[in-house]
């Protein structure tokens, strides 16, 4: 087995499918991802690393060359440019890969432009499968601006919520409709309680990954 490094231009990823399985979580801000992550999480022991968390720590830590940046971009609801991300969630998967052996994750919010998608698979691991959190935009509004009052985020804000779902609509979805057009997509409603949506989360875990 190879010992996965750094990003290299080679056209190979850095993990192959047999090496780590690869979920993509998508669907618009506040359509419950990392709500439902969390219980996968408990239920398989994915390891759940969410794109969002991962650029906040990095914009919060201390002598962080990108801090202001990453702030900016999150404010304004706009893709923070890709070889952050990227280096980021390569970095996570090492880490939980070396140390604790994890083979199956959870992307969240990722990928949300088409680079990044097409370059997370050529160069650090190809996806199973995305599970698309499919919302109404009033739905997601009503739970952003409820979360907003206790998050703490600079973009639980109505300003910041609207570009959030212009950049969602223009941007992300094409990518979830790349993955459609590879049969790599399962779509969740998500306008339902909690415990309903997971069902359907499940059953389509249950599904395509039937090993863990
Ligand atoms: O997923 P979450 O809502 O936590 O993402 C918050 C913000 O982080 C996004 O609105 C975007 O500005 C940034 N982000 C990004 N690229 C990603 C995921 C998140 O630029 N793949
Ligand atoms: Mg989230």
């Amino acid at each position: 087995m190879t010992t996965p490094s750094t990003l290299t231009s080679e056209s190979k990823p850095v993990f192959s499918a047999d090496q780590i399985s690869v979920i993509f979580v998508l669907g618009g801000p506040g359509a419950g991802k990392g709500t439902q992550c969390a219980k996968l999480v408990e239920d398989y022991g994915f390891v759940h690393l969410s794109a969002g968390d991962l650029l906040r720590a990095e914009q919060a830590r201390e002598g962080s060359e990108y801090g202001t940046l990453i702030k900016h971009y999150i404010k304004e609801g706009l893709i923070v440019p890709q070889e952050i991300t990227l280096a980021l969630l390569k970095n996570a998967i090492q880490e939980h890969y070396n140390n604790k052996g994890a083979k199956n994750f959870l992307i969240d919010g990722f990928p949300r432009k088409m680079d990044q998608a097409i370059s997370f698979e050529e160069q650090i691991a190809p996806s199973k499968f995305t599970l698309f959190f499919d919302c109404p935009e009033n739905v997601m509004l009503e739970r952003l601006l409820e979360r907003g009052k206790t998050s703490g985020r600079v973009d639980d804000n109505i300003e910041s919520i609207k570009k959030r779902f212009k950049t969602f609509v223009e941007t992300s979805m094409p990518v979830v409709n790349y993955f459609d057009k590879q049969s790599k997509v399962v779509k969740i409603r998500c306008d339902e309680p909690v415990e309903k949506v997971y069902n359907q989360v499940k059953a389509a875990v249950d599904e395509r990954v039937p090993k863990i």
